[in-house]
């Protein structure tokens, strides 16, 4: 079987599994050692938007009814579980959630505020594809009501980002307590996102405020540049602890809160061209570089294998241990790359600065003159064509990084053994097999019909 339908397969497994509720999506088929046999809202929004990429892209009409079907009940999840939620008096942050469709009780780092706001970005994206097919009742009624108290999901997740923004939380790895950039961008993103959404369905009050509330955050969201350090820092005004503060959240943030298909963009300073983003992928690839003996050019392997941040101390199991590379990040460094090469052609253009010349400088030996800040490589040049392809040959090297890791039968577990390579943690993470069809995609839509690079 091919990659990707594997990929396809396993995920798929991991939806409304046997005995769980309908549009459950377990981040983990594992039930003990870790046990992750719940519904996070973070891994299940992620999921999700893979179903939709498969809803879009089916064949068959039975095909497309199926994804329709799991996307359908996962709205329904979704909304059964915002309402246990709130009885329960946690509000729309508990991250996560028994098969049963119970917010877990027992001692967590709560609340996760990244949760609803990547699921509105996602399900908003369902909104509009509904809406272009002529599903304008079906969206109003589950989706997307536009009224107050409201009784649908997207607008129940609006309304909590749009008022918690700007409180602390736990970050996205659910460890720290303070103010995230990778949480404040998504929530930034499914507001403007939202406004869009609202302002089509004749919510112009909401709109504006939701609007107005995304403005509220731009400034806030450019305090975590530390021009010292050279890198966007995930976390300000942390609870607790030393750290560096590079982290991968920050990437995958701007990866998750950019619709690929052009049709939400934002130019924004965290979309994935701007120069601080660029900046900050070129200090997580070289720490990582380094941190891991897996990444020593000793070992001949292709790519950096990345992890969540230098400083982590998860296994998969404990957290007094050591950190590894995981899966689903390193497929989202290839993500990325594939992103930026779609978002230049769009622009253009690609702007050389004082800040993104180390980027640039690191991609190709083949690009031809010495680039100067100020200047803008364009179409027609050979050094932008020569940059678009090196870019995707890049993003190659992270895809061909984690083949060499995968499973025999295409299983991807959460890390992957800093030392050996060998996978570890939960086991077939749902959240992993979504990010490779993503990246997958991503990827055939820079390379159009280049095969797979071989391992
Ligand atoms: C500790 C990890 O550091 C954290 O990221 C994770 O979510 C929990 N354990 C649950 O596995
Ligand atoms: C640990 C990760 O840190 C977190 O982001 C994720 O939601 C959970 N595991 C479940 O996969």
């Amino acid at each position: 079987m091919e990659e990707g339908a594997r990929a396809e397969a396993l995920l798929l497994r991991n939806v409304s599994p046997p005995g769980a509720l309908p549009g459950c999506i377990v981040a983990s088929p594992s039930l003990s050692n870790p046990d992750y046999y719940y519904h996070w809202v973070r891994d299940s929004g992620i999921a999700m938007r893979a179903v939709l990429s498969l809803y879009h892209s089916a064949r068959t009409l039975a095909a497309r009814q199926r994804y329709l079907g799991l996307l359908l009940s996962f709205v329904d999840f979704s909304r059964h579980i915002q309402r246990t939620a709130t009885t329960h008096g946690i509000g729309l942050g508990e991250p996560k959630f028994t098969v049963g469709g119970e917010p877990y009780s027992g001692i967590w780092a709560r609340p996760q505020d990244d949760g609803p706001a990547i699921r509105a970005i996602e399900l908003i994206e369902l909104a509009f594809t509904l809406l272009d097919e002529g599903e304008g009742a079906l969206v109003r009624e589950k989706l997307y009501d536009g009224r107050l108290p409201t009784d649908s999901v997207i607008k129940a997740d609006l309304e909590y980002v749009a008022h918690r923004w700007s409180e602390t939380c736990f970050d996205v790895w659910e460890e720290i307590r303070g103010h995230h950039f990778a949480t404040q961008h998504l929530e930034r993103s499914a507001l403007v996102d939202g406004a869009e959404l609202a302002t089509k369905l004749g919510d112009t009050g909401a709109a504006t405020f939701y609007v107005e509330q995304s403005r509220l955050m731009e400034p806030r969201l450019r305090e975590y540049w530390d021009p010292r350090k050279g890198y966007i820092v995930a976390t300000r005004d942390p609870d607790t602890g030393e750290r560096s503060g590079l982290d991968s959240a920050v990437i995958i943030a701007t990866l998750i809160g950019d619709s690929i298909d052009g049709v939400l963009q934002h130019k924004h300073l965290s979309a994935v061209d701007h120069e601080r983003v660029l900046t900050t992928i070129v200090a997580l690839e070289q720490v990582f570089a380094t941190l891991y003996p897996i990444n020593d050019p000793s070992r001949k392997l292709p790519g950096i294998a990345i992890g969540r941040y230098p400083e982590d101390r998860y296994d998969g199991y404990h957290t007094n241990s050591v950190g590894n590379p995981w899966f689903g990040i390193t497929v989202s460094f290839a993500m990325f790359y594939y992103k930026l090469v779609r978002r230049y052609r769009k622009l253009q253009s690609i702007a050389v600065t004082d800040t993104s010349i180390p980027f640039l400088r690191r991609l190709a030996s083949s690009i031809r003159r010495p680039l100067r800040p100020g200047e803008v490589l364009a179409p027609g040049d050979p050094d932008f064509d020569e940059t678009l392809a090196a870019l995707g040959r890049r993003g190659d090297t992270f895809l061909q990084r984690v083949r060499c890791h995968i499973g025999p039968e295409g299983s991807m577990d959460e890390q992957l053994n800093r030392v050996t390579g060998f996978q570890q943690g939960a086991a077939d993470l749902s959240a992993n097999y979504a990010v490779f069809l993503r990246a997958a995609e991503a990827r055939r839509a820079v390379h159009a019909l280049d095969p797979w690079p071989a391992p």
